[in-house]
Protein backbone atom coordinates (compact mmCIF):
# COMPACT_ATOMS: atom_id res chain seq x y z
CA UNK A 1 0.00 0.00 0.00
CA UNK A 2 1.51 3.65 -0.41
CA UNK A 3 -0.51 6.87 0.85
CA UNK A 4 1.27 10.57 1.43
CA UNK A 5 0.73 10.71 5.11
CA UNK A 6 0.11 7.27 7.32
CA UNK A 7 -2.04 8.26 10.69
CA UNK A 8 -1.37 6.25 13.43
CA UNK A 9 -4.56 6.48 16.38
CA UNK A 10 -8.03 7.22 15.12
CA UNK A 11 -8.94 9.33 17.88
CA UNK A 12 -9.74 12.52 18.24
CA UNK A 13 -5.60 13.80 16.74
CA UNK A 14 -6.15 11.21 13.85
CA UNK A 15 -9.49 11.56 12.82
CA UNK A 16 -9.24 15.26 12.53
CA UNK A 17 -6.07 15.37 10.93
CA UNK A 18 -7.31 12.59 8.29
CA UNK A 19 -10.21 14.74 7.91
CA UNK A 20 -8.28 18.35 7.28
CA UNK A 21 -6.07 16.27 5.06
CA UNK A 22 -8.62 14.48 2.84
CA UNK A 23 -10.07 18.16 2.16
CA UNK A 24 -7.13 19.35 1.10
CA UNK A 25 -6.54 16.21 -1.31
CA UNK A 26 -3.56 15.02 0.92
CA UNK A 27 -4.00 10.78 0.52
CA UNK A 28 -4.19 9.86 4.14
CA UNK A 29 -4.17 6.17 5.59
CA UNK A 30 -5.99 5.97 9.52
CA UNK A 31 -4.12 3.04 11.30
CA UNK A 32 -6.38 1.85 14.55
CA UNK A 33 -5.73 -1.10 16.76
CA UNK A 34 -9.03 -1.18 17.93
CA UNK A 35 -12.34 -1.56 16.62
CA UNK A 36 -14.19 1.09 15.68
CA UNK A 37 -17.14 0.16 18.51
CA UNK A 38 -14.42 0.30 20.75
CA UNK A 39 -13.41 4.09 19.60
CA UNK A 40 -16.99 5.09 19.29
CA UNK A 41 -17.93 3.91 22.73
CA UNK A 42 -14.67 5.99 24.90
CA UNK A 43 -16.31 8.23 27.31
CA UNK A 44 -14.15 11.44 27.54
CA UNK A 45 -14.52 15.18 28.86
CA UNK A 46 -15.70 17.72 26.11
CA UNK A 47 -15.32 20.92 27.22
CA UNK A 48 -14.20 22.49 24.25
CA UNK A 49 -12.31 26.25 23.34
CA UNK A 50 -13.45 28.21 20.46
CA UNK A 51 -10.57 27.62 18.40
CA UNK A 52 -11.49 23.93 18.48
CA UNK A 53 -14.48 24.86 17.52
CA UNK A 54 -13.48 26.75 14.69
CA UNK A 55 -11.19 24.22 13.71
CA UNK A 56 -14.35 21.68 13.90
CA UNK A 57 -16.50 23.77 11.63
CA UNK A 58 -13.40 24.01 8.94
CA UNK A 59 -13.35 20.57 8.67
CA UNK A 60 -17.05 20.84 7.83
CA UNK A 61 -17.90 18.43 10.71
CA UNK A 62 -19.84 21.19 13.26
CA UNK A 63 -23.05 20.75 11.97
CA UNK A 64 -24.56 18.71 15.23
CA UNK A 65 -22.41 20.11 17.76
CA UNK A 66 -23.62 23.50 16.57
CA UNK A 67 -27.16 21.91 17.11
CA UNK A 68 -26.25 19.93 20.50
CA UNK A 69 -23.59 21.73 21.57
CA UNK A 70 -24.11 23.83 24.91
CA UNK A 71 -22.12 27.07 24.96
CA UNK A 72 -21.03 28.23 28.42
CA UNK A 73 -20.90 31.80 28.99
CA UNK A 74 -19.17 30.96 32.58
CA UNK A 75 -18.01 28.24 35.29
CA UNK A 76 -18.15 27.72 39.05
CA UNK A 77 -15.37 27.90 41.40
CA UNK A 78 -16.41 26.62 44.98
CA UNK A 79 -14.34 26.92 48.19
CA UNK A 80 -14.73 27.54 51.56
CA UNK A 81 -18.74 26.30 51.40
CA UNK A 82 -19.62 29.28 48.70
CA UNK A 83 -20.12 29.29 45.22
CA UNK A 84 -18.44 31.59 43.26
CA UNK A 85 -19.23 32.32 39.30
CA UNK A 86 -16.15 33.29 37.05
CA UNK A 87 -17.91 35.00 34.08
CA UNK A 88 -15.64 33.58 31.17
CA UNK A 89 -17.65 36.02 28.72
CA UNK A 90 -16.87 38.90 30.40
CA UNK A 91 -13.38 38.34 31.16
CA UNK A 92 -12.06 37.60 27.86
CA UNK A 93 -14.12 40.10 25.60
CA UNK A 94 -16.84 37.46 24.65
CA UNK A 95 -15.19 34.11 24.70
CA UNK A 96 -16.89 30.77 25.67
CA UNK A 97 -16.10 27.18 25.91
CA UNK A 98 -18.69 24.86 24.33
CA UNK A 99 -19.64 21.29 26.47
CA UNK A 100 -19.58 18.50 23.47
CA UNK A 101 -18.79 15.42 24.77
CA UNK A 102 -14.83 13.60 23.33
CA UNK A 103 -17.43 10.99 22.42
CA UNK A 104 -19.81 13.07 19.78
CA UNK A 105 -16.43 14.81 18.55
CA UNK A 106 -15.34 11.21 17.28
CA UNK A 107 -18.61 10.14 16.14
CA UNK A 108 -18.80 12.93 13.92
CA UNK A 109 -15.37 12.80 12.50
CA UNK A 110 -15.83 8.47 11.83
CA UNK A 111 -19.01 9.69 10.10
CA UNK A 112 -17.28 12.54 8.10
CA UNK A 113 -14.28 9.83 7.21
CA UNK A 114 -17.07 7.15 6.10
CA UNK A 115 -18.66 9.78 3.85
CA UNK A 116 -15.40 10.69 2.17
CA UNK A 117 -14.79 7.07 1.31
CA UNK A 118 -11.30 7.17 3.32
CA UNK A 119 -9.54 4.10 4.39
CA UNK A 120 -9.33 3.42 7.70
CA UNK A 121 -7.67 0.12 9.07
CA UNK A 122 -9.51 -1.11 12.36
CA UNK A 123 -8.45 -4.14 14.36
CA UNK A 124 -4.37 -3.53 13.02
CA UNK A 125 -2.40 -5.89 14.94
CA UNK A 126 1.62 -5.35 15.72
CA UNK A 127 1.74 -1.79 14.01
CA UNK A 128 5.23 -1.08 14.01
CA UNK A 129 7.07 1.91 12.52
CA UNK A 130 10.19 1.87 10.21
CA UNK A 131 12.82 4.06 8.02
CA UNK A 132 10.97 7.21 10.59
CA UNK A 133 14.47 9.15 9.46
CA UNK A 134 14.75 8.59 6.39
CA UNK A 135 12.60 10.06 3.01
CA UNK A 136 10.31 6.60 2.66
CA UNK A 137 9.02 5.73 6.12
CA UNK A 138 6.86 2.46 6.42
CA UNK A 139 4.79 1.54 8.65
CA UNK A 140 4.04 -2.43 8.92
CA UNK A 141 1.17 -4.38 10.66
CA UNK A 142 -1.57 -7.55 10.12
CA UNK A 143 -5.18 -7.27 9.95
CA UNK A 144 -6.74 -10.13 10.18
CA UNK A 145 -3.71 -12.25 10.29
CA UNK A 146 -2.33 -10.93 6.89
CA UNK A 147 1.29 -9.05 7.21
CA UNK A 148 0.63 -5.54 5.44
CA UNK A 149 2.78 -2.94 4.69
CA UNK A 150 1.95 0.88 4.37
CA UNK A 151 4.87 3.47 2.54
CA UNK A 152 4.53 6.62 2.90
CA UNK A 153 6.10 10.59 2.82
CA UNK A 154 5.35 11.52 6.25
CA UNK A 155 4.02 9.45 9.68
CA UNK A 156 1.81 11.24 11.92
CA UNK A 157 2.28 9.63 15.31
CA UNK A 158 -1.78 10.34 16.82
CA UNK A 159 -1.93 7.11 18.94
CA UNK A 160 -1.73 8.31 22.15
CA UNK A 161 0.09 8.52 25.43
CA UNK A 162 0.45 4.48 25.63
CA UNK A 163 0.62 4.12 21.75
CA UNK A 164 3.84 2.94 19.44
CA UNK A 165 4.75 6.44 17.74
CA UNK A 166 7.21 8.36 20.49
CA UNK A 167 8.42 4.90 21.61
CA UNK A 168 9.48 4.66 17.92
CA UNK A 169 12.12 7.35 18.57
CA UNK A 170 15.41 6.92 19.72
CA UNK A 171 15.74 7.80 23.57
CA UNK A 172 18.69 9.83 22.66
CA UNK A 173 16.74 11.86 20.30
CA UNK A 174 13.71 12.89 23.09
CA UNK A 175 13.79 14.50 25.84
CA UNK A 176 10.50 13.58 28.49
CA UNK A 177 9.18 15.80 31.46
CA UNK A 178 6.80 13.99 33.88
CA UNK A 179 4.72 14.65 36.98
CA UNK A 180 2.34 11.93 38.25
CA UNK A 181 0.01 13.45 40.95
CA UNK A 182 -0.73 11.68 44.52
CA UNK A 183 -4.59 11.12 43.56
CA UNK A 184 -6.71 9.97 40.83
CA UNK A 185 -10.82 11.14 39.37
CA UNK A 186 -13.40 8.83 40.44
CA UNK A 187 -15.91 9.56 37.76
CA UNK A 188 -19.45 8.91 36.98
CA UNK A 189 -21.12 8.78 34.38
CA UNK A 190 -25.43 9.59 35.05
CA UNK A 191 -28.94 10.11 32.92
CA UNK A 192 -30.18 12.41 35.30
CA UNK A 193 -30.21 16.16 34.85
CA UNK A 194 -27.14 18.52 36.16
CA UNK A 195 -26.59 19.81 39.53
CA UNK A 196 -26.16 23.07 37.42
CA UNK A 197 -25.97 24.87 34.12
CA UNK A 198 -22.55 25.57 34.00
CA UNK A 199 -19.47 23.29 35.41
CA UNK A 200 -18.77 23.94 39.10
CA UNK A 201 -15.26 22.94 40.10
CA UNK A 202 -15.19 22.84 43.93
CA UNK A 203 -12.04 22.75 46.54
CA UNK A 204 -12.86 20.95 49.96
CA UNK A 205 -11.06 20.03 52.67
CA UNK A 206 -12.00 15.95 52.19
CA UNK A 207 -10.81 16.30 48.52
CA UNK A 208 -11.89 18.03 44.58
CA UNK A 209 -15.05 17.63 43.48
CA UNK A 210 -16.37 18.48 39.84
CA UNK A 211 -20.38 18.50 38.53
CA UNK A 212 -19.69 18.42 34.51
CA UNK A 213 -22.17 17.41 32.11
CA UNK A 214 -23.01 15.69 28.18
CA UNK A 215 -26.17 17.30 27.86
CA UNK A 216 -29.08 18.37 29.58
CA UNK A 217 -30.84 15.18 30.15
CA UNK A 218 -27.18 13.23 31.48
CA UNK A 219 -24.59 14.35 33.88
CA UNK A 220 -20.79 13.74 34.48
CA UNK A 221 -19.36 14.06 38.45
CA UNK A 222 -15.86 13.38 39.54
CA UNK A 223 -14.31 13.09 43.27
CA UNK A 224 -10.37 13.05 44.20
CA UNK A 225 -9.49 9.50 45.47
CA UNK A 226 -6.30 8.53 46.72
CA UNK A 227 -4.29 6.76 43.86
CA UNK A 228 -4.33 3.20 44.62
CA UNK A 229 -8.01 3.53 44.80
CA UNK A 230 -10.37 0.88 43.13
CA UNK A 231 -13.59 1.48 42.04
CA UNK A 232 -15.59 -1.55 43.38
CA UNK A 233 -14.98 0.45 46.46
CA UNK A 234 -17.52 2.90 45.53
CA UNK A 235 -21.28 1.96 45.25
CA UNK A 236 -23.27 4.70 43.32
CA UNK A 237 -24.74 5.76 46.65
CA UNK A 238 -21.69 6.34 48.15
CA UNK A 239 -20.39 8.50 45.57
CA UNK A 240 -23.34 10.61 45.35
CA UNK A 241 -22.96 10.87 49.17
CA UNK A 242 -19.44 12.28 49.34
CA UNK A 243 -19.68 14.41 46.20
CA UNK A 244 -22.45 16.42 47.94
CA UNK A 245 -20.11 16.47 51.27
CA UNK A 246 -17.94 18.16 49.22
CA UNK A 247 -20.37 20.86 46.94
CA UNK A 248 -21.22 23.93 48.66
CA UNK A 249 -25.21 23.18 49.93
CA UNK A 250 -27.26 24.86 47.10
CA UNK A 251 -25.57 22.74 44.99
CA UNK A 252 -25.69 19.90 46.45
CA UNK A 253 -29.33 19.95 46.88
CA UNK A 254 -29.51 20.04 43.13
CA UNK A 255 -27.50 16.81 42.55
CA UNK A 256 -30.16 13.96 41.65
CA UNK A 257 -29.25 10.51 41.96
CA UNK A 258 -29.47 7.63 39.62
CA UNK A 259 -27.82 4.32 38.80
CA UNK A 260 -24.35 5.24 37.49
CA UNK A 261 -23.95 4.19 33.36
CA UNK A 262 -20.41 4.25 33.60
CA UNK A 263 -18.17 4.55 36.56
CA UNK A 264 -14.25 4.38 36.33
CA UNK A 265 -10.78 6.26 38.09
CA UNK A 266 -8.32 7.61 35.98
CA UNK A 267 -5.19 9.02 37.09
CA UNK A 268 -3.42 12.16 36.83
CA UNK A 269 -0.17 13.32 35.81
CA UNK A 270 1.51 16.06 33.30
CA UNK A 271 3.89 14.46 30.80
CA UNK A 272 5.69 16.37 27.74
CA UNK A 273 8.25 14.62 25.17
CA UNK A 274 10.23 16.99 22.86
CA UNK A 275 10.73 17.32 20.16
CA UNK A 276 7.52 16.54 18.79
CA UNK A 277 9.33 15.15 15.37
CA UNK A 278 11.89 13.05 14.02
CA UNK A 279 12.54 12.51 10.34
CA UNK A 280 9.30 11.98 8.92
CA UNK A 281 7.82 11.25 12.33
CA UNK A 282 5.42 14.44 13.75
CA UNK A 283 3.94 13.34 17.42
CA UNK A 284 0.16 14.88 18.07
CA UNK A 285 -2.11 14.60 20.62
CA UNK A 286 -1.39 12.57 23.72
CA UNK A 287 1.59 10.85 21.96
CA UNK A 288 3.32 13.62 22.76
CA UNK A 289 1.95 15.31 26.10
CA UNK A 290 -0.83 14.87 28.55
CA UNK A 291 -2.37 17.36 31.33
CA UNK A 292 -4.54 16.92 34.38
CA UNK A 293 -7.96 17.13 33.24
CA UNK A 294 -8.78 19.73 36.02
CA UNK A 295 -8.45 21.97 33.41
CA UNK A 296 -10.05 20.49 30.38
CA UNK A 297 -7.05 20.70 27.94
CA UNK A 298 -6.51 17.63 27.03
CA UNK A 299 -8.63 17.15 23.83
CA UNK A 300 -8.46 21.17 22.72
CA UNK A 301 -4.25 20.52 22.71
CA UNK A 302 -4.48 17.78 20.62
CA UNK A 303 -6.86 20.14 18.05
CA UNK A 304 -4.01 22.58 18.45
CA UNK A 305 -1.46 20.40 17.03
CA UNK A 306 -3.67 19.19 14.61
CA UNK A 307 -4.30 22.97 13.29
CA UNK A 308 -0.06 23.49 13.16
CA UNK A 309 0.45 19.89 11.61
CA UNK A 310 -2.17 20.44 9.44
CA UNK A 311 -1.09 23.79 7.76
CA UNK A 312 2.56 22.22 7.92
CA UNK A 313 1.77 19.12 5.86
CA UNK A 314 -0.44 21.42 3.41
CA UNK A 315 2.78 23.39 2.73
CA UNK A 316 5.30 20.32 2.51
CA UNK A 317 2.76 18.39 -0.61
CA UNK A 318 1.43 21.53 -1.79
CA UNK A 319 3.82 24.30 -1.80
CA UNK A 320 6.51 22.14 -1.09
CA UNK A 321 7.87 23.77 1.58
CA UNK A 322 9.57 22.80 4.19
CA UNK A 323 9.17 25.54 6.88
CA UNK A 324 6.10 24.81 8.56
CA UNK A 325 7.44 21.23 8.69
CA UNK A 326 10.65 22.32 10.21
CA UNK A 327 8.80 24.97 12.44
CA UNK A 328 5.90 22.36 13.78
CA UNK A 329 7.45 20.79 17.25
CA UNK A 330 8.29 24.42 18.37
CA UNK A 331 4.91 25.73 17.30
CA UNK A 332 3.29 23.16 18.90
CA UNK A 333 5.44 22.93 22.11
CA UNK A 334 4.94 26.67 22.60
CA UNK A 335 1.67 26.27 23.33
CA UNK A 336 1.48 22.84 24.93
CA UNK A 337 3.87 24.57 27.81
CA UNK A 338 1.58 27.10 28.25
CA UNK A 339 -1.67 24.87 28.51
CA UNK A 340 0.68 22.18 31.04
CA UNK A 341 0.95 25.26 33.45
CA UNK A 342 -2.38 26.17 33.30
CA UNK A 343 -3.30 22.25 34.11
CA UNK A 344 -1.02 22.27 36.64
CA UNK A 345 -2.16 25.11 38.41
CA UNK A 346 -5.51 24.34 38.36
CA UNK A 347 -4.67 20.78 39.77
CA UNK A 348 -2.63 22.61 42.64
CA UNK A 349 -5.08 25.09 43.68
CA UNK A 350 -8.17 22.66 43.46
CA UNK A 351 -6.88 19.35 45.03
CA UNK A 352 -6.44 17.86 48.61
CA UNK A 353 -2.62 17.13 48.63
CA UNK A 354 -1.95 15.11 51.88
CA UNK A 355 2.00 15.21 51.81
CA UNK A 356 1.92 19.18 51.99
CA UNK A 357 3.25 20.88 54.78
CA UNK A 358 1.86 23.56 56.43
CA UNK A 359 3.32 26.09 54.81
CA UNK A 360 2.49 24.51 51.20
CA UNK A 361 -1.59 24.21 53.06
CA UNK A 362 -0.85 28.47 53.27
CA UNK A 363 0.01 29.00 50.33
CA UNK A 364 -2.83 27.16 48.50
CA UNK A 365 -5.41 29.08 50.89
CA UNK A 366 -3.50 32.51 50.02
CA UNK A 367 -4.15 31.27 45.91
CA UNK A 368 -7.55 31.06 46.23
CA UNK A 369 -8.08 34.20 48.61
CA UNK A 370 -5.90 36.23 46.19
CA UNK A 371 -7.67 34.70 43.06
CA UNK A 372 -11.43 35.70 44.22
CA UNK A 373 -9.82 39.10 45.56
CA UNK A 374 -8.26 39.77 42.09
CA UNK A 375 -9.98 40.70 39.00
CA UNK A 376 -6.64 40.68 37.59
CA UNK A 377 -6.39 37.07 38.54
CA UNK A 378 -9.66 35.89 38.02
CA UNK A 379 -9.43 37.43 33.83
CA UNK A 380 -5.63 35.69 33.92
CA UNK A 381 -7.83 31.99 35.25
CA UNK A 382 -10.48 32.87 32.56
CA UNK A 383 -8.38 33.58 29.48
CA UNK A 384 -6.41 30.39 30.18
CA UNK A 385 -9.89 28.22 30.59
CA UNK A 386 -11.61 29.34 27.26
CA UNK A 387 -7.86 28.87 25.32
CA UNK A 388 -5.06 31.03 24.79
CA UNK A 389 -4.53 31.69 20.99
CA UNK A 390 -3.54 29.58 18.87
N1 LIG B 1 -1.45 1.25 16.71
C1 LIG B 1 -2.57 1.86 16.23
N2 LIG B 1 -3.40 2.61 16.98
C2 LIG B 1 -3.08 2.75 18.28
C3 LIG B 1 -1.93 2.17 18.86
C4 LIG B 1 -1.09 1.40 18.00
N3 LIG B 1 0.01 0.80 18.47
N4 LIG B 1 -1.88 2.52 20.18
C5 LIG B 1 -2.97 3.29 20.42
N5 LIG B 1 -3.69 3.43 19.29
C6 LIG B 1 -4.94 4.19 19.12
C7 LIG B 1 -5.88 4.12 20.32
O1 LIG B 1 -6.67 2.93 20.27
C8 LIG B 1 -6.70 5.40 20.12
O2 LIG B 1 -7.83 5.14 19.31
O3 LIG B 1 -4.62 5.56 19.00
C9 LIG B 1 -5.74 6.35 19.42
C10 LIG B 1 -5.25 7.46 20.35
O4 LIG B 1 -6.37 8.26 20.73
P1 LIG B 1 -6.35 9.12 22.10
O5 LIG B 1 -5.68 8.32 23.16
O6 LIG B 1 -7.77 9.58 22.33
O7 LIG B 1 -5.40 10.34 21.80
P2 LIG B 1 -5.65 11.67 20.91
O8 LIG B 1 -6.28 11.34 19.62
O9 LIG B 1 -4.37 12.38 20.98
O10 LIG B 1 -6.75 12.50 21.71
C11 LIG B 1 -6.44 13.13 22.93
O11 LIG B 1 -8.18 11.88 23.92
O12 LIG B 1 -7.73 10.39 25.61
C12 LIG B 1 -8.22 11.63 25.33
O13 LIG B 1 -7.80 12.96 27.25
C13 LIG B 1 -7.37 12.69 25.95
O14 LIG B 1 -8.90 14.38 25.39
C14 LIG B 1 -7.63 13.83 25.04
C15 LIG B 1 -7.74 13.20 23.68
C1 LIG C 1 -15.99 16.20 31.92
O1 LIG C 1 -17.13 16.65 31.61
O2 LIG C 1 -15.71 14.97 31.89
C2 LIG C 1 -14.92 17.18 32.35
C3 LIG C 1 -15.19 18.54 32.29
C4 LIG C 1 -14.20 19.45 32.69
C5 LIG C 1 -12.98 18.98 33.14
C6 LIG C 1 -12.71 17.60 33.19
C7 LIG C 1 -13.69 16.70 32.80
O3 LIG C 1 -12.02 19.86 33.52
Amino acid sequence: MLTQVAIIGAGPAGLLLGQLLSRAGIDNVIIEHRSLDHVLSRIRAGVLEQGMVDLLREAGVADRLGREGLVHDGVGLAFGGALHRVDLKALTGGNTVTVYGQTEVTQDLVAAREALGRPTLYEAEDVALHDIDSECPRVTFRIGGEARELRCDVIAGCDGFHGISRRAIPESALTCFERVYPFGWLGLLVDRPPAAHELVYAHHERGFALCSMRSAERSRYYVQVPQDERVEAWSDEAFFAELRRRLPAEVAAAVVDGPSIEKSIAPLRSFVAEPMRFGRLFLAGDAAHIVPPTGAKGLNLAASDIRYLHDALREHFLDHSQAGLNGYSARALARVWKAERFSWWMTGLLHRFPERNAFEQRMQQAELDYLFSSQAAMAAMAENYVGLPY
